[in-house]
């Protein structure tokens, strides 16, 4: 059996969390992360038949019954995570009945899995019914798309719109838009559903006054969406209190949209 410390999804949770921490978008225990792992890849560093303890989830996720997840544990610093993987760091697995977690690696000082993981696991579900590729819920604080929720409408069109028309990437990297959830209350089934709803349509969700959600194939392309927002959002705090004499207009993304053969939320234009 290989050393689970050397796999590659283990490498890349470290990698990522370090550089989500570095880049300000996960202060002090801020963020999580789940990856959908590969049955037969885990086999190589994990005996299967071992479960280390078993932990409700509090909700039937019968969509991902034996499915088995990489997840940031709950009050863990990302900052923390490449220095000590093994505690700040799960796999497990869903069983049988929908509703618990078998841990197979991690959280090892008695831990658990991210106050999140309802966000996740539906979101999870959600994703895989339109893309049976996704692998990776993201979330996390990111600082001027934070700030930008005390400024700007919290409405998806607006807010949609805003993003695309600071940065001509944006319409390329989400036509598909950013989905946008009130003020709700974190770690609960009910911000999860929520989230999972938003899902079905967007692979970005805000978290009103809270954070944002990413979806995607790989942390690549979860992440990236991430940064992309958060790069429009930095351009739009730093120029919004100031004259506006250029912008991107909504026949130049439309031109945008075309030329790079993307599908795009039509309805997000004026
Ligand atoms: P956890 O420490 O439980 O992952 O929570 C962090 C967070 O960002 C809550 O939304
Ligand atoms: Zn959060």
């Amino acid at each position: 059996m290989k050393d689970i410390l050397t796999a590659p999804f283990v490498e890349e949770m470290k990698r990522t969390t370090a550089n989500m921490y570095r880049l300000g978008w996960d202060e002090r225990n801020g963020g999580n992360i789940s990856m959908l792992l590969d049955e037969a890849q885990v086999a190589e560093y994990l005996d299967l038949n071992k479960v280390i303890r078993t932990i409700p989830t509090g909700f039937k996720a019968d969509m991902l019954i034996g499915k088995i997840f990489i997840v940031t544990g709950t009050g863990k610093y990302f900052k923390n995570v490449e220095f000590d993987p093994a505690n700040n760091l799960g796999i497990i697995r869903i069983a049988a009945d929908g509703t618990t977690a078998e841990l197979l690696w991690g959280y090892s000082d008695g831990g658990r899995f991210t106050s999140e993981l309802p966000a996740h696991l539906m979101s999870h579900m959600a994703r895989l019914k339109v893309n049976p590729e996704n692998r990776v819920i993201l979330h996390c604080h990111p600082t001027y798309t934070l700030a930008m929720n005390y400024v700007h409408e919290l409405d998806e069109k607006k807010f949609t719109h805003t993003l695309w028309e600071t940065c001509t990437e944006c319409m390329v990297v989400f036509p598909d838009g950013v989905g946008v959830l009130p003020w709700m209350l974190c770690g609960t089934n009910e911000i999860g559903e929520a989230t999972a709803k938003k899902m079905e349509e967007f692979r970005l969700v805000v978290w009103g006054l809270h954070g944002l959600y990413g979806a995607g194939k790989d942390i690549d392309e979860a992440f990236g969406l991430v940064e992309t927002v958060e790069k429009a959002a930095q351009l739009y705090m730093i120029s919004a209190h100031l004259p506006r004499i250029n912008t991107i207009t909504d026949d130049q993304l439309r031109e945008i949209a075309e030329g790079f053969g993307v599908k795009y939320r039509e309805d997000f234009l004026n």
